[in-house]
C-alpha cells in the first residue's frame, strides 16, 4: 500500500468530479505532488499552475475546486496557499493505516515487482590480479553490492560480475620474477603482497638488466598462446589472489555470481574486431586499429595496438556482447571511477555505431575518489591504505567502544565486525557517490553523528523496548495515540521509504537510503526522548507505540540491509 498514491487518487478523483473532460489520473498527480518545505504548509502540497494550462482556469481557482471536494479519512484538511493546494494528513488514521501495512510482510517494505521478468548485470569490484585490495576500490565494492540489493528488492534478476583485471604484459613480469627468485612456498603464505613484492624487484632488477624485460615479454605471449606451464602458474596468481580478496568480501558480506573477467574474452574479441571492419568503422591510424570518434567530441577508441594486442576496451566490447548474449539483460550498469569517464563514454558510442540499440541500457555508475585522514592516496609515491588494515581498525575501535560502553554484551567480538564494518561501509555510502570522500575516524565512528553506529544503535534500541514490551498483555492499538508531531514525522518518513528506494534504484544512488534511514532513526530518536513508549493504564496507547516501534525497526533493519549494514540487535 502506498499512502502518497492514495493520496493521489482521492485528488484526482476530485479534479474528475470538479472539471468536466478531466481525465487526470492517481499516477498524474501522484507525480506533481510534492513536499512543502516547511512542515505549517501541509505534509504533501499539490502545484496547480502546470494544470492550469490543460484545465484553463487559474491555479488558484483549481486549487480552491479541488479542497472543496476532498474529504476522506485520511486526509485532516487541506488549504489553499496561493496556486498550491497544501494536504494535511489525517494523523491518527494515517498512521494505523501505514504501520499495519508495514508490518504486514515483515522486511518487505518499499519492496516492489517493478522488475518482474527483467534481468540487470551490475560490474563491480573488478579487483586486479595480483595487486592488494586497496581503498581505492572501497566504493565499486560497496555501490554495487547495494545496488544489486536494490535491484533485487524491486523484483530484478540480477547478475553480479567481478570483471577481472587479470590481463596485462605486467603478467609475464611477475612469472619471469617468480621464475627467477620466487618459490611456491613463500608465495601462498604471503599472497598478494608476495607478488607485488616479485614485481617491485623485477623492475629494479630491469634497471641494471634490460634483457629482462624480452624475457619477461616472452613470458607473456606463452601466456597469450595458451602455454600449459605460464597458463598454470598464471591462473595459480589468481587463486592466490582471489583467496586474499574473499577475506575482504566475507567481512563485507559482498557476493558474486561471475568472474568472468578480461582473460576470459581472450577468444571472444575476433567476431568483434571483424565485425568493426566490415562495418567500416576500424581505420589505421599511426599503425594501430581505431575507431574515430571525433564527430562525437572524443578521442579515437583504440581497437588494436601496432602488434596486434588487444586493449581494455577490446575486452570491454566483447564483454558486453558476452553479457546481453548470455543474460538478455534489460540494463547493464557499470560501477566504476569517474576517472573511467571517457573510456565508458567510447565504449558506449562504439556499440552504438555498431548497431547495438541495446547500447541505451548501459549505464557508467560513476562516483567520486577516496581520501584518507585528509591525504590522497597515490600507489606511486607508496601511500596505499589496505581494505583488509582499515576494517580491522575499525573493527578494534569498534571493539573498544563497546568494551567501554556495553561490557556485558554477551557477543562483542560479533557486534564489533558489524558495527566497524557498518561504519565504514555507511561513510562510504552516504554521500551523493559522485562527492570525493575523505575518510575520518572520528567521522565514521562516531555514535552520535551521521553515521552507521548511529543508526545501528537506533535499530538496537527499538528492539530492546521490544524485548521489554514482550510481557505485556496484548491490546488492540489506539492509534489516535500517535497524533503528535514526533510521532507524525517517524510516520510520514516510513511512508516515504518505498519511494525512496525506487529513486535509489532509478538513480543509481544508494546514498539517497542512507540519509533516509538516517532521518528515520532520528525522527525516532526524537521521539523516543519526548514520549513514554510504554504507559501503565494506556494498554492501547502503549499497543499504538509499540507497533510504531516495531515499524521503525524493520525499515531501519531493511534500510541498512540495502546498503550493505547488519543490524544488530544489542549493542
Ligand atoms: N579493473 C578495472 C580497474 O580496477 C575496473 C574494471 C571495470 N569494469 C569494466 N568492465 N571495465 O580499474
Amino acid at each position: 500500500m502506498d499512502m502518497k498514491m492514495l493520496i493521489a487518487e482521492r485528488v484526482a478523483s476530485a479534479a474528475r468530479e470538479a472539471f468536466e473532460g478531466c481525465a487526470l489520473t492517481g499516477e498524474d498527480v501522484c507525480a506533481m505532488l510534492e513536499i512543502p518545505p516547511e512542515k505549517k504548509l501541509g505534509d504533501y502540497a499539490l502545484p496547480c499552475f502546470r494544470l492550469s494550462k490543460t484545465l484553463r482556469k487559474p491555479p488558484q481557482a483549481i486549487a480552491q475546486a479541488l479542497c472543496e471536494r476532498l474529504s476522506c479519512e485520511e486526509l485532516e484538511r487541506a488549504e489553499v496557499v496561493g496556486g498550491y493546494l497544501n494536504l494535511f494528513l489525517a494523523r491518527g488514521g494515517f498512521a494505523g493505516k501505514l504501520i499495519e501495512a508495514v508490518l504486514a510482510d515483515p522486511g518487505r517494505w518499499g519492496a516492489s515487482d517493478a522488475g518482474r521478468g527483467k534481468t540487470v548485470c551490475i560490474d563491480y569490484s573488478s579487483i586486479n590480479i595480483a595487486k592488494r585490495f586497496h581503498i581505492g576500490h572501497l566504493s565499486t565494492t560497496v555501490i554495487g553490492n547495494s545496488l544489486k540489493r536494490i535491484y533485487d528488492f524491486c523484483g530484478y534478476k540480477t547478475v553480479g560480475i567481478n570483471h577481472l583485471g587479470d590481463w596485462g604484459t605486467q603478467f609475464g613480469k611477475m612469472i619471469c620474477a617468480y621464475k627467477k627468485w620466487g618459490d611456491r612456498e613463500s608465495v601462498e603464505r604471503g599472497g598478494v603482497q608476495a607478488m607485488v613484492d616479485l614485481y617491485v624487484r623485477f623492475h629494479k632488477e630491469a634497471e641494471s638488466d634490460p634483457a629482462l624485460e624480452d624475457e619477461g615479454r616472452a613470458w607473456f605471449k606463452r601466456i597469450e598462446e595458451g602455454d600449459p606451464e605460464a597458463m598454470e602458474i598464471f591462473s595459480w596468481f589468481k587463486d592466490v589472489t582471489l583467496k586474499d580478496t574473499q577475506r575482504v568480501y566475507d567481512l563485507l558480506g559482498v557476493t558474486f555470481d561471475s568472474y568472468a573477467g578480461e582473460s576470459f574474452y581472450n577468444d571472444k574479441m575476433q567476431p568483434i574486431v571483424s565485425e568493426l571492419r566490415e562495418k567500416g568503422l576500424l581505420v589505421e591510424s599511426q599503425g594501430a586499429q581505431v575507431v574515430m570518434l571525433d564527430d562525437y567530441g572524443m578521442p579515437p577508441a583504440i581497437v588494436l595496438r601496432k602488434d596486434g594486442a588487444t586493449l581494455y576496451i577490446t575486452r570491454d566490447l566483447a564483454a558486453a556482447q558476452y553479457r546481453h548474449d548470455t543474460y538478455h539483460f534489460d540494463r547493464c550498469l557499470y560501477v566504476v571511477a569517474y576517472q573511467q569517464n571517457l573510456h565508458f563514454r567510447q565504449l558506449f558510442k562504439v556499440l552504438e555505431l555498431m548497431g547495438r540499440d541495446w547500447h541505451k541500457d548501459m549505464e557508467h555508475v560513476s562516483f567520486g575518489m577516496v581520501s584518507y585522514e585528509g591525504r590522497s592516496l597515490s600507489t606511486r609515491e607508496g601511500y596505499v591504505v589496505y581494505l583488509e588494515d582499515l576494517l580491522q581498525k575499525a573493527i578494534d575501535k569498534a571493539r573498544e567502544i563497546i568494551e567501554e560502553k556495553s561490557p556485558n554484551l554477551p557477543n562483542k567480538d560479533e557486534v564489533a565486525r558489524q558495527v566497524g564494518v557498518g561504519a565504514v561501509v555507511y561513510f562510504d555510502l552516504h554521500n551523493d557517490r559522485n562527492k570525493d570522500i575523505d575518510f575520518r575516524w572520528e567521522r565514521a565512528l562516531n555514535f552520535d553523528g551521521e553515521t552507521g553506529p548511529y543508526v545501528q544503535y537506533t535499530h538496537a534500541r527499538c528492539c530492546s523496548v521490544l524485548r521489554k514490551a514482550q510481557g505485556l498483555p496484548a491490546a488492540a492499538p489506539d492509534y489516535a495515540a500517535l497524533a503528535d508531531d514526533e510521532a507524525n514525522e517517524v510516520v510520514l518518513l516510513l511512508s516515504r521509504f518505498p519511494e525512496t528506494v525506487a529513486r535509489a534504484r532509478e538513480q543509481s544512488e544508494p546514498s539517497l537510503i542512507t540519509r533516509q534511514v538516517t532521518a528515520l532513526a532520528q525522527a525516532y530518536n526524537k521521539y523516543y526522548f519526548e514520549h513514554r513508549i510504554m504507559e501503565e493504564g494506556d494498554p492501547a496507547g502503549t499497543a499504538a507505540r509499540l507497533a510504531l516501534t516495531r515499524a521503525t525497526r524493520d525499515v531501519i533493519r531493511t534500510g541498512l540491509y540495502l546498503i550493505g549494514v547488519e543490524a544488530p540487535e544489542r549493542m
